[in-house]
């Protein structure tokens, strides 16, 4: 191991191969001959410099080979700075590269003083957008379990972050596997009430003649097998928080006497004669659209009322901005290490598969899918059928996907440019601004706008 920067050499010549290596003694070179082998070295090393040639072999007198090269480096390494060199008075090859994505370019024959400049100032800029990168990440730090950098999700973040010390009931509404349950335990996590117990209980899963047991617990006798006092998950819960999932699915009955509860702060064991006090926190969860139900009868409105003192809801993993694949390298670190997996990444159709799919299970969905994906893998990249994302549909969905997603991009960053100015923002995108404003409310783009 060595603390000098990595410094991938991608030339076939072998005299100019040890020229180089002889004269870069404050890199750790690393030399490729060919474009497969470069690939393998950026997969292997992550190098943050390459000084490539562009006539690589077979094609050592064009430049087809080198440019491909160019465009596989900057695929798997973004970040990582190529510096091409040309052949003498190659201008027009030079400047492709660049517009391709290498960082700069450098005609032969070689000088080393001047590649020595061209090389850590190219070090430099790599250096400082890590840094950026890095503040960039600890700055939008979500919650500790959560991860997410969609702004709509880095909102509900600081939401949870400052319900927490308070006693206010929370209802988390959204689909199935949002993460409504991680979330709760987030705000219980965060509150002064974290050393006490978080207790869950699932509405939809008990039966609706044991709820009440359940919920309250009962006094020895109180029911034929009551052999003795239990405590429910109320009392349970005492000091702590009250976890009450699915709770669009608690019977009417039931949901008065939860009612009850909520206002007095008070429970009556099943069989008992006693009023209890009990302090806890309660948080609800619900896929149910808990209005329409209360429009239905199906669900008390006064309890409505109570529960959702604050109304979250959760968007599901298709709206979210950038999360996607965030949360699919997330579970690819972490199912990889749980196996001793030999994959490294997600092939390139599989990100495009990734992004394109509209994730009805959502986190659980993408949970499941990449880790099956690393047990089913036969290569270090997982492709789309390992994930088992292939379809002509998926293929469909895609390009009008990938269009609206470049589109709402576009929007919101010119908005962060322009702070959210309209004028100046659609002056930038080049349309007029009902045109943007048309957008904005099509894409339920939400930032503050100024005229
Ligand atoms: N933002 C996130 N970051 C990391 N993991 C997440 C995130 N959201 C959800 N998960 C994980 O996804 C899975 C599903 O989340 P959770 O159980 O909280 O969803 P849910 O909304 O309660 O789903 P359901 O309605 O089906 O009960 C869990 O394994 C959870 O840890
Ligand atoms: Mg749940």
């Amino acid at each position: 191991m060595t603390d000098k920067p990595k410094l991938l050499i991608v030339e076939d010549d072998l005299g100019l191969q040890s020229q180089l290596r002889w004269h870069f003694d404050q890199y750790e070179i690393i030399v490729a001959g060919n474009r497969v082998d470069a690939v393998d070295a950026i997969q292997l090393h992550e190098p943050p410099l390459v000084l490539q040639d562009l006539g690589l072999p077979p094609d050592d007198e064009g430049v087809d080979e080198g440019f491909r090269c160019i465009r596989e480096i900057s695929t798997l390494a973004p970040n990582t700075k190529i510096i091409v060199m040309t052949g003498n008075a190659d201008y027009e090859n030079a400047v492709r590269a660049v517009a391709m994505g290498a960082y700069d370019f450098y005609q032969k024959p070689v000088n080393s003083e001047t590649l020595d400049l061209i090389l850590q100032r190219a070090y430099h800029i790599f250096e400082l957008e890590e840094q950026n990168r890095r503040l960039q990440e600890q700055r939008q730090e979500p919650l500790e379990g959560i991860i997410a950098c969609d702004p709509t999700m880095m909102k509900i973040c600081r939401t949870i972050e400052k319900l927490a010390p308070s006693i206010v009931t929370c209802t988390l509404t959204g689909e199935s596997g949002t993460g409504k349950e991680v979330l709760a335990r987030a705000l219980h996590q965060l509150s002064s009430r974290h050393e006490g117990r978080m207790v869950a209980i699932n509405c939809a899963a008990v039966p609706e003649n044991l709820m009440e047991s359940e919920l309250f617990g009962y006094e020895k006798g109180a029911f034929t097998g009551a052999n003795k006092r239990t405590l429910g998950k109320v009392e349970t819960a005492s000091g702590g928080t009250l976890f009450l999932d699915e709770i669009g699915d608690m019977p009417l009955a039931l949901q008065a006497k939860l009612l009850r509860f909520l206002q007095e702060r008070v429970i009556e064991r099943v069989g008992g004669r006693e009023e209890i006090p009990v302090d806890v926190r309660v948080v609800c969860a619900t896929n149910k659209d808990l209005q329409k139900m209360v429009q239905e009868q199906t669900f008390r409105e006064d309890l409505y009322y109570r529960i959702c003192e604050m109304e979250i809801h959760i968007p599901p993993l298709r709206d979210r901005q950038g999360d996607k694949l965030l949360l699919a390298r997330h579970f690819l670190r972490k199912f990889t290490e749980q196996n001793n997996s030999q994959v490294t990444g997600f092939s390139s159709e599989a990100v495009d598969a990734i992004e394109a799919y509209d994730w009805p299970g959502n986190i659980r969905e993408m949970e499941n899918r990449v880790k099956r994906s690393v047990v089913m893998a036969d290569d270090k990249l997982i492709s789309s059928e390992d994930l088992g994302l292939v379809s002509d549909e998926s293929l469909n969905i895609n390009l009008r996907q990938v269009r609206q997603n470049a589109e709402k991009n576009a929007i919101l960053r010119a908005l962060a440019m322009k702070e959210g100015n309209i004028s100046a923002a659609s002056k930038l995108l080049g349309v007029t601004r009902p045109t943007l404003y048309d957008l904005i409310k099509k894409y339920n783009i939400q930032v503050a706008i100024t005229e």
